[in-house]
């Protein structure tokens, strides 16, 4: 086959059209990041043990956890109807969502870094202060005492809307006082929301970038202030990466086996790296070089894809840490959390390596399959959400998909025996209205068959 079948497209990159890249299409220029040593497997042990520490508080917080002991946990789900929906026979494996987008407390993806990130803010407090020991029963951190404490100190974050509302759900139900910088991207919805418990929302002209630099500029000033920050936290990447173990039994009670022969796709909806490089590290730690972590964004807010494409020939711009301003797209999407400018160097500088591929999708295929989703398997979820279900076709039938197959020696055999996984992010909370807007949208697009 000639090489320049599987080059890698810039020209449809530029166009905004949607793009596959797989590792070894181009050489990867090594990212550094000085918090990433921080990112080990003792550490993501630690976070389990954490979590584990916190469930009984957590179930005596949240309803929505008491029910399983605390843990803040999603099922896998086997999804045949919308696999046939998607074009995907049998011959290409089974797919199953992860259904994150029901995550209990903030109904995203972002309920595990962002509580993980409060939990641990909190334990550093109450440790400090003597209010607790690493041994003692944590539900003492509901008591008058701790939220006392807590009273003293604001937890500060800036988002697109989901991480501000996991963040400031979790921070506000310790008794923190809570402040959120949202982008202009952020919907209306999760500012009422997080308003409705008491958080201080602060609203900015600006993107996601601009939010977060606000958000960090104010903190800096006020010693009592956690800054929570999507770009570089370790805390909320360990989050993430705490995602992997659950994953790990719920494969093996569904009777899915991980190795050579049955490989596993990993389809993540991307933004700033952090979600997505946390999963992608901690499944790579489960499955090795049997687990193929593909990252997913818009086609107008590819931050993650270019920052895995910085200093090759693939890009018109020399930066370290580009933009995607920077080669004229305008990072204006309806997947608002996926809506970045920039990617996290320190989710690059880890999950880089890692990751198997990024591709790109178009907004009108988000709501598409927001649309089928529904219709075949009754999931509810938010448009960034939908982007992995464009994962499996890119995969296979794109040239620079097929590459990437070939030179793993994934063939016809393994295929068949594939788990196929659409990591569904986001979307429980969305209310009725807005969400009904997405659906017809998508049916619109259905019916021109986008
Ligand atoms: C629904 C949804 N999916 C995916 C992501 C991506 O996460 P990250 O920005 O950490 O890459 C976000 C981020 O806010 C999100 O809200």
């Amino acid at each position: 086959m000639p090489h320049a079948h599987t080059e890698f497209n810039t020209a449809d990159l530029l166009a905004g059209r949607p793009v596959f890249w797989g590792q070894g299409l181009t050489p990867l220029t090594p990212v550094e990041d000085p918090s990433a040593e921080l990112i080990t497997p003792a550490a993501v042990a630690e976070v389990a043990q954490r979590f584990a520490r916190f469930a009984p508080l957590m179930a005596l917080l949240f309803d929505s956890v008491a029910a399983h002991s605390g843990v803040i946990e999603s099922p896998l789900l086997p999804v045949p109807q919308l696999q046939r929906a998607l074009g995907l026979s049998s011959d290409h494996g089974a797919l199953y969502v992860k259904a994150d987008h029901q995550l209990p407390i903030a109904g995203s993806v972002k309920a595990r870094g962002g509580t993980h990130e409060v939990i641990e803010f909190a334990e550093r407090l109450a440790l400090r202060h003597g209010l607790i020991t690493p041994e003692a029963d944590y539900r003492a951190l509901a008591s008058p005492q701790a939220r006392a404490l807590f009273g003293q100190y604001t937890v500060a974050v800036g988002s697109t809307g989901n991480l501000g509302l996991a963040i400031g759900t979790m921070a506000a139900a310790l008794g923190f006082r809570a402040e959120v910088h949202m982008s202009a991207d952020a919907k209306d919805w999760k500012k009422r929301r997080l308003r409705g418990l008491g958080v201080h929302v602060v609203e900015h002209p600006g993107d996601y970038a601009s939010a977060v630099a606000a958000g960090r500029r104010n903190a800096a000033d006020h010693p009592h202030c956690h800054f929570v920050d999507d770009e570089h936290s370790t805390s909320l990447f360990l989050g993430y990466a705490n995602a992997a173990s659950h994953l790990a039994q719920q494969l093996h009670a569904s009777g899915r086996v991980v190795d050579a022969e049955h490989p596993l796709f990993v389809y993540l909806p991307c933004g700033v790296g952090g979600a997505p490089g946390g999963i992608a590290y901690g499944l790579h730690l489960t499955y090795g070089r049997h687990v193929h972590c593909i990252f997913a964004e818009p086609t107008a807010s590819p931050c993650f894809l270019m920052q895995l494409l910085a200093g090759s020939d693939a890009l018109p711009t020399a930066s370290h840490n580009p933009s995607v301003y920077d080669i004229g797209l305008d990072n204006r999407t309806e997947a608002d959390g996926l809506a970045v400018p920039q990617a996290s160097l320190l989710a690059a500088a880890v999950a880089g390596p890692r990751v198997a591929g990024a591709y790109t999708v178009a907004d009108d295929t988000l709501f598409q399959h927001l649309y089928l989703a529904q219709t075949t398997e009754g999931l509810r979820i938010e448009p960034s959400a939908a982007a992995g279900f464009s994962g499996p076709r890119m995969l296979l039938d794109t040239n620079q998909g097929r590459h990437y197959l070939a030179s793993q020696g994934i063939g016809p055999e393994a295929l068949q025996q594939a788990t196929h996984i659409a990591w569904l992010t986001g979307g429980m909370l969305v209310p009725e209205a807005e969400y009904q807007a997405f659906v017809e949208r998508g049916k619109s697009m259905e019916k021109r068959g986008v």
